[in-house]
C-alpha cells in the first residue's frame, strides 16, 4: 500500500481515507448528542421581514429586532435587500472554490491566524487538541481595495462575485446596526460610531460529508467575538443555537439570512443583547457551505456602553477594553463554550 501523506485540508484527507481520523474524534462526553436537539418547527429563532424597515412601520420592525436580540441573540431576516442572484452567485463560487483540485486550493493555504487572507482547516490548528470537521477560507473584505488583490484568483469570477456579495453584506450590516442602535433608545448612528474604523471579515466554510457525525463537530459551541454576524447558509442544516440549555436547530429558510449578536454588541449594550452559544454539526449525506460575514470594531475602538445604558439597576457589566485586546484573548483561548467576555468583568 502506498504510504499515506498527511493532508493539510480535511476535504483531501477524507477523500483519501473515507474515515473519521483520530485527530477529529472528540473525547466521550464532548460529542454532539444528536438525539437531544430541538428540531420542531416553532422552536426556531424569530423570522423578521425587513421590507418595512424603511417606511412608516419602521418602529415595529426595530422593536422586533430589539426583542430578538434580547431574548434569542439570533434571528433570521427576509427581504434583506441582497439580490437573490448575488446570494446564489456567492454560494456557487464558494462551491466551485472548494471543488477545485487540491494543488489549486493549496496555493491559498496557511495555518497563521494573523494572515488577512488564508485557506485553512478546523479553527486554529496550531493550538487545538482535536480538529473540527471544517475547511475554511478567510478573507478580509473592508476596505475592499486593501484586500481584493490578495483574494484567490481562481475560480476566475471569484473576486467579482465575492466582492459584490461583501459590499451588499456590509450595507445590510450597517442598516441592522442602525436599527439595533434605535432599539436601544440610542441615536441611529451610535453603534457604527462606537465601532470606529470598522472591519469586515468573511469566512467561507466548507463542511465535507462525515461518515460518523456523532464523533465530531463542524464547529464546537462558541460565541462570535465580533459585533454582529450575517450568516448565509446553503440548503443543508447544521447550525444549532442554545436556548434554555437545549440545542435548537436553525434550519435554512430560502432567501433568509441568519443574524447573530456577537460579544462586542453584548458589551456595547451593557449585557442587554445576548451573544449566544452556537455550534455546527455535520452529516453523512451532504457537504454543507456557509458564509458568515463578521462585522467588527476597529482594533483600537474602546468598547464601552453608552451612558444611558448604565444606571443603578444596570451597573457597568465590563471594564472598557479595546477590540484588539479582546481579539487577542479570544484567539488565545480557542473555541470553547466559556465566554471570553467574562474575563472583562469589572473588579
Ligand atoms: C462561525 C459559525 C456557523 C455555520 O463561523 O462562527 O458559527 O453555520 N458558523 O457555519
Ligand atoms: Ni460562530
Amino acid at each position: 500500500m502506498a504510504p499515506t501523506i498527511a493532508k493539510p485540508l480535511l476535504s483531501d484527507l477524507v477523500a483519501q481515507t473515507g474515515q473519521v481520523p483520530l485527530s477529529h474524534v472528540r473525547p466521550v462526553g464532548d460529542r454532539p448528542d444528536l438525539a437531544n436537539v430541538d428540531t420542531e418547527s416553532g422552536a426556531g429563532i424569530p423570522l423578521i421581514d425587513l421590507k418595512k424597515l424603511n417606511g412608516p412601520d419602521r418602529r415595529r420592525v426595530v422593536e422586533a429586532i430589539g426583542k430578538a436580540c434580547e431574548s434569542d441573540g439570533f434571528f433570521m431576516v427576509t427581504n434583506h435587500g441582497i439580490p437573490t442572484e448575488v446570494v446564489q452567485g456567492m454560494l456557487r463560487v464558494a462551491r466551485e472554490f472548494f471543488h477545485m483540485p487540491e494543488s489549486e486550493r493549496m496555493k491559498c493555504y496557511s495555518d497563521d491566524p494573523k494572515k488577512a487572507i488564508r485557506l485553512s482547516t478546523s479553527f486554529n490548528v496550531r493550538t487545538e487538541k482535536v480538529s473540527n470537521w471544517r475547511d475554511f477560507l478567510r478573507l478580509h473584505c473592508y476596505p475592499i481595495e486593501s484586500f481584493i488583490d490578495q483574494w484567490p484568483s481562481n475560480p476566475p469570477s471569484f473576486r467579482q462575485v465575492v466582492g459584490t456579495y461583501s459590499k451588499e453584506a456590509r450595507a445590510l450590516a450597517l442598516r441592522l446596526l442602525e436599527a439595533i442602535s434605535e432599539s436601544l433608545g440610542l441615536e441611529r448612528s451610535h453603534m457604527v460610531t462606537a465601532m470606529g474604523r470598522q472591519a469586515q471579515h468573511m469566512a467561507v466554510n466548507y463542511y465535507p460529508p462525515c461518515p460518523q457525525p456523532e464523533l465530531t463537530y463542524g464547529l464546537p459551541g462558541h460565541k462570535d467575538p465580533n459585533a454582529i454576524t450575517l450568516l448565509l447558509q446553503d440548503g443543508v442544516s447544521g447550525l444549532q443555537v442554545q436556548r434554555n440549555g437545549r440545542w435548537v436547530a436553525v434550519n435554512p429558510v430560502p432567501n433568509a439570512l441568519v443574524i447573530n449578536i456577537g460579544d462586542q454588541l453584548q458589551a456595547l449594550s451593557n449585557d442587554r443583547y445576548k451573544s449566544v452559544l452556537h455550534r455546527v454539526i455535520v452529516n453523512s449525506e451532504s457537504e454543507r457551505i456557509s458564509v458568515p460575514t463578521f462585522y467588527c470594531p476597529s482594533p483600537d475602538a474602546v468598547i464601552s456602553p453608552a451612558g444611558g445604558l448604565v444606571d443603578d439597576g444596570h451597573p457597568l457589566a465590563y471594564r472598557p477594553f479595546t477590540y484588539q485586546e479582546y481579539y487577542d484573548e479570544f484567539w488565545n483561548m480557542g473555541l470553547q463554550s466559556a465566554s471570553c467576555l467574562d474575563r472583562f468583568r469589572p473588579g
